[in-house]
This record gives C-alpha cells, structure tokens and sequence, in this order.
C-alpha cells in the first residue's frame, strides 16, 4: 500500500480522510502509528529528514512541520483537569426557596420535582440540609394567600409580612448563608402581574418602582444580603439603590434581573406561587426574546444606577446573552437556570431517557464557561452533592 506523504500542501488532506479508514495495523510505524494513537513519542522536529525512509517498512516522508495535535491535552483525566478553563462548585450556585405561612407545612410542587412549598419552621430544617451540602446562598420566594392580595401589592412591604420574617428567621440560624430576595409585586397582586396596573390594563411604571422601593427596604431592614429586582420597571435600580443608602443599608447589595426575557420557561415557577397573569402577558415589560443589543443597554443602565451583579434569565436559551454581559461590562454576571429548565431535565430523567447527573452538571458547567459567575438553579443541592463524590483523577 503507498501512503501519501505528509505535507502542508493541499494533499495533506486525503490524510485526513486516511486517519478515518486505518491501515492496517502492521504497516502502522512511524508517524502513521502516532496518528493511529499506538505510539505516544512526539515526533523529533529536528531529526533527520531520511530517518523514516531508511526504515523498510515505511514509506512515509517526514512531515514539513509537526502536524497539530490538540488531543495530546486530552490523553489522561489528569492533563484534561488539569487544561480545563471552567470548573463548577457549589460556591457558584444559588438555591431559589418558597417559603409559605403556617407550621409544619411542606407541599410539593408538581411540575417541579423535588422542590417544595414550606412553612417557615420547615424551611429552616431544609436549610441545613442545604448549608451541609456546601451551599451558601439562597433566594427567598414568597407564596402568598389570596386574602393578603390586593391590585397594588400592598403586602409586599408590610415589614412584618411574610419575607422580612423569613429572612430575620434564616440569618438568625445561619447568619453565613446570604440571602437573596425577589422585589416584584407579582406574588402579592390579585392580577399577577409585577406591577399596579391602571384601569386600561397598564403597567404603570413610576408608580410601581415607588412601591418596588419600600419592598426592597422592608428587605433590607430584616437582614437580606441582596434585593434582586426581577420587575424590569425603568428606573428601578437607581431608585432602589439611592433609598438603600439614604436609610443607611449601603451594604445591601443589588443583584438587578437586567435581561429578564418574557418567557414560556416560567410557567412552573407561576404555579408554585399561584402567580400567573390573570390577564394579557408580561411583554411590556420583560424582554423580547428577539433582542440582544437591547440586553446590554439594560445592563449598561442597571450598571449605571448602582447593581451590584447584572442577571440574564433564563439562562439556557439564552447563553449568548449571559457572554455578552460578561465580555462587555466589569461586574459579575448571574444566570437564571430557570423552573421550565428544571422541568424539561427532571421530565426526561423521569423517564429514564437521560442521564440527569451528566446532563445537570454538563448544564450548569455550560452556564459557567458562558460567563455566569453564579447560577441560580434549582439543582443546587443535587449538583452539590455530586461535585463532592465527583472523584479525583
Ligand atoms: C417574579 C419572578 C418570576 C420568576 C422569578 N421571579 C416569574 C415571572 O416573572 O413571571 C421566574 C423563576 C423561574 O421560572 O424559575 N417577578
């Protein structure tokens, strides 16, 4: 058999074509049998030009330049850990909670297996659960009853309503665990929708960021670590961060849901909170699924009135966004793996048709190399807890 020479003329491409149709093994020596995988010695570069001809068996010339070879950096687990640019922990992940009035009351959610509505008393004992897995933040969701509904969300500020005492509750017994609470009136509106609307049908803007305003220092006032405006009012950001300080909470972080896209993949979510739009839908708005420079002009205005953290949700379909923010602003970037996400994985899992461990950590590991600093999943304790037997090669 003649084998075509090694060159970086344009014939080197029927080598190609021959690593896929192997010779047969006994006339594999020389630089053939190291691209066959059965010799692991690198080629000399410098070694003489004859060297291969002289031997008998081969008729190979020697290549003008050493070919590349990228999968000498994958050949072990060791070197491949050892070259990997992104690495998944549980310090990256932010585990979203429902608390609900009453004792002793856990429901589960149907469209989305293993996560749960608790009373306060229980949520706690799930916290140290969570906490002993190796997570470290959490995000606070309230459910609230249809008797402290109203068309303006009054119960979103009430200081002693059922979020400020959850999180006074959470930091007392686990003062290290940070914690992130939505601002948004959608739980506490009998329309659902995360604003006051007028007698049109609008979402009003400047009236809503107003109450946004007390929400979040009815917030800040009982402990939470970072508000986390998921309204997308204009303006909410830099009303919210010039009333943090002015009453003193300069610490409280702002994490602003920047590029918060209308989007199907948060009907899971609604029926957990008994929070879908009684009328109309949320595009006026959250975002158009269709944009992309308007996600950084968000970002950049968000930036501009003080976030702390720019998040892009969902995340999934949405992973250009999330590398977007991170390659052209300097603060650290949240991805939102969101409740129809976990449900389409814990569907299929359900079923036996994927390997959920692989495809929740390939998931996540995903978001990250996109330029999610952290991720806020439902996943986490799973994910956590697989990180930690993740054996060590
Ligand atoms: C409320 C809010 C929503 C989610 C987080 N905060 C729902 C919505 O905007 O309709 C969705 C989270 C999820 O789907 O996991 N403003």
């Amino acid at each position: 058999m003649t084998v075509p020479p090694l060159s970086s003329t344009p014939e080197a491409t029927t080598n190609t074509a021959m690593e896929l149709k192997p010779a047969p093994v006994a006339q594999l020596t020389g630089p053939a049998a190291e691209r066959s995988g059965t010799v692991t010695q690198a080629p000399d570069p410098i070694a003489p030009e004859s060297t291969p001809e002289s031997t008998p068996e081969s008729t190979l010339e020697p290549p003008a330049e050493p070919i590349a070879r990228p999968r000498r950096l994958r050949r072990s687990a060791t070197l491949r850990r050892m070259v990997a640019e992104t690495v998944l922990t549980a310090q990256d992940l932010i585990y979203p909670v429902f608390v609900m009035e009453g004792t002793g009351r856990v429901e589960p959610i149907p469209s989305m297996p293993g996560c749960d509505r608790r009373s306060l008393d229980q949520l706690l004992e799930k916290l140290q659960m969570v906490r002993g897995v190796g997570i470290r933040a959490i995000a606070l969701f309230p459910v609230i009853p249809p008797a402290q509904k109203d068309a303006i969300g009054s119960e979103s500020h009430n200081p002693n309503g059922l979020v400020p005492r959850a999180v006074k509750a959470i930091k007392a017994a686990f003062p290290d665990l940070l914690v992130f609470t939505d601002v948004a009136l959608d739980p506490y509106t009998t329309h659902g929708h995360d604003g006051i609307v007028d007698e049109a049908g609008q979402i009003l803007n400047d009236e809503t960021v107003a109450v946004l305003t007390q929400q979040a220092l009815a917030q800040a006032a009982a402990g939470a670590d970072f508000v986390a405006p998921s309204d997308m009012m204009d303006g909410r950001v830099g009303a919210i961060r010039q009333a943090l300080d002015a009453a003193g909470f300069w610490q409280t972080g702002i994490l602003a849901y920047s590029a918060k896209y209308a989007s199907a993949y948060y009907g899971p979510f609604r029926d957990a909170l008994d929070s879908a739009p009684q009328f109309g839908d949320k595009k006026t708005y959250q975002m158009d699924p269709a944009n992309r420079r308007e996600a950084l002009k968000e970002a950049l205005l968000d930036l501009a009135e003080g976030a702390d953290v720019l998040m892009v949700k969902p995340a999934l379909a949405y992973l250009d966004i999330i590398w977007q923010l991170k390659a052209q602003t300097q603060l650290p970037v949240a991805a939102y793996n969101v409740s129809g996400e976990y449900a389409m994985v814990k569907a299929a899992a359900e079923q036996g048709w994927i390997d959920e461990r692989a495809i929740v950590l390939e998931t996540l590991l995903g978001m990250k190399r996109a330029g999610a600093d952290w991720i806020l999943t439902y996943h986490a304790v799973d994910a956590a807890r697989w990180l930690r037997k993740q054996p060590v090669v």
